[in-house]
């Protein structure tokens, strides 16, 4: 199985351009079903969350290309409506698929997705919001059944949550008339995603805030676009260096999309300075504890960034604590840090980090995706050799987590280990 060896305990210099944004690509990359003409996306990064994905637009009938980081997809022909359990299974945001597939042919069939390492994932105002433009959606042994011909209408979700904003969105271009949707998730990767549904001649206005209308119905023709870098993977490298100790920079990223996680960052005693499509950090060799860390929908700090910002802030003076409002299960990747001598206590939503003077390398497994790139992170601080396993998880989100962490200086390969049956 493939693994990352992981020397630590040396500052790191570099820079590395970050990757395109992997929630961006996942529902663009859905929105090209409601396209009869050829889309060309531009910066979409090789993770096994995006050949899924593609394997979905194929199975659904979508020739599909992909040269380097561009990918081509030509939806033309009339496509098939169903999404085989097995792909749904592979990955849950696949649900974002019944909004466009039931938009461009009347009808979806799809598995409801089942949980992951997050917790539980309800997909209640996916369907509450599809229901509100008309779609009739029977839930049968597992499989969400729908039908219908949209229509433009009100939508409100009772919270911002990212993947029912990005359904309605899609629903509403295909739907005759005018639907607005109240309380929408405000993340930069929903901005993207209008702007990309702009490209193809939909009328989507206000994403960024809490407000989207979409004046849908028009038959959207192809277009080139160029994907968002991805704020999470930025973040992931900044806290690389945060915890290491050193300098180095991120390039081809909006800093003002990550801007509370480098506000963390600075007060734990590093200096960031935000420049055009760049960020540099220059971090001591010990950090110090920052005031009470809370996840929430954007602007606030990122679910998504909450793990390796602890894995920076292992070593850090004092404790800080975190409480993770947005997913029930996001403290997996403890267990796995205090295996490498952190301590951290957590309760509930809350995990309090104890900062500990020194880190030793161990061998550790990734959880889920942003906790295992937390390993990696704090294998840089720990002291002798760590080994990560489990990167089936890092690949999910990560183009090459391993490469672009040499590039910052990082001591850190990916090899094969022979694992023993018995
Ligand atoms: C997106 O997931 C991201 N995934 C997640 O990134 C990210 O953590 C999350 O948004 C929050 O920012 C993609 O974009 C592919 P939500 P999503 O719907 O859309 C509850 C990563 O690491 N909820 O905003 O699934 C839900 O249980 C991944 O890159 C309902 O109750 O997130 C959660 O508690 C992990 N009912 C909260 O809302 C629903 O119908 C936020 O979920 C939908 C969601």
């Amino acid at each position: 199985m493939s693994v990352f060896k992981i020397q630590g305990g040396q500052s790191l210099s570099g820079s590395v351009q970050v990757q395109g944004a992997k929630n961006s690509v996942l529902p663009i990359l859905a929105a090209t079903v409601l396209s009869t003409g050829v889309c060309v996306l531009h910066n979409c990064p090789r993770l096994t969350d995006v050949d899924h994905t593609l394997e979905i637009l194929w199975h659904l009938g979508c020739k599909v290309k992909r040269e380097g980081n561009t990918v081509t997809v030509d939806a033309a022909a009339p496509l098939n409506w169903d999404v085989p359990d097995p792909l749904m299974r592979e990955m849950r945001s696949s649900v974002v698929f019944l909004g466009p597939i039931l938009g461009r042919m009347g009808r979806a069939e799809l598995s409801y997705p089942g949980g992951c390492e997050l917790g539980p994932r309800p997909i209640d105002l996916h369907l509450s919001a599809l229901r509100s433009l008309g779609a009739k959606i029977e839930e049968r042994s597992g499989r969400l059944l729908c039908e219908g011909k949209l229509a433009g209408g009100d939508i409100t979700l009772s919270l911002p949550s990212v993947g029912a904003t990005e359904n309605a969105m899609l629903a509403a271009v295909a739907a005759q008339g005018v639907t607005t949707i109240t309380n929408a998730a405000r993340e930069p990767e929903i901005v993207d995603l209008q702007n990309f549904l702009l490209t193809l001649g939909a009328d989507v206005r206000g994403a960024g805030s809490s407000v989207i209308v979409i004046r849908g119905g028009k038959a959207l023709h192809g277009g080139e676009y160029t994907l968002m870098a991805d704020r999470i993977v930025a973040a992931t490298y900044l806290s690389a260096v945060a915890a290491a100790g050193g300098e180095g920079q991120v390039t081809g990223i909006d800093w003002q999309h990550l801007s509370t996680v480098t506000a963390v960052l600075a007060e734990a005693g590093c200096r960031v300075e935000s420049g055009e499509r760049a960020i540099t950090i220059s971090a001591p060799a010990h950090l110090r504890a920052v005031r009470p860390i809370r996840t929430a929908p954007y602007p606030g700090f990122p679910t998504d960034a909450q793990a390796v910002v602890m894995a920076a802030l292992c070593k850090a003076e004092g404790a800080t604590v975190f409480a993770e409002n947005i997913f029930d299960s996001r403290y997996r990747h403890v267990d796995e840090l205090a295996r490498m001598g952190a301590d951290i206590r957590v309760e509930g939503k809350v995990a309090v980090v104890y900062g500990v003077d020194r880190l030793f390398g161990a061998r550790v497994r990734a959880t889920d995706l942003r906790g295992g790139a937390a390993l990696a992170v704090a294998g840089l601080a720990a002291e002798g050799e760590t080994v990560l396993s489990g990167l089936e998880h890092v690949f999910r989100g990560y183009s090459d987590l391993s490469g672009d962490l040499r590039a910052l200086g990082a001591k850190i390969e990916q090899t094969e280990e022979i694992v023993n049956e018995s």
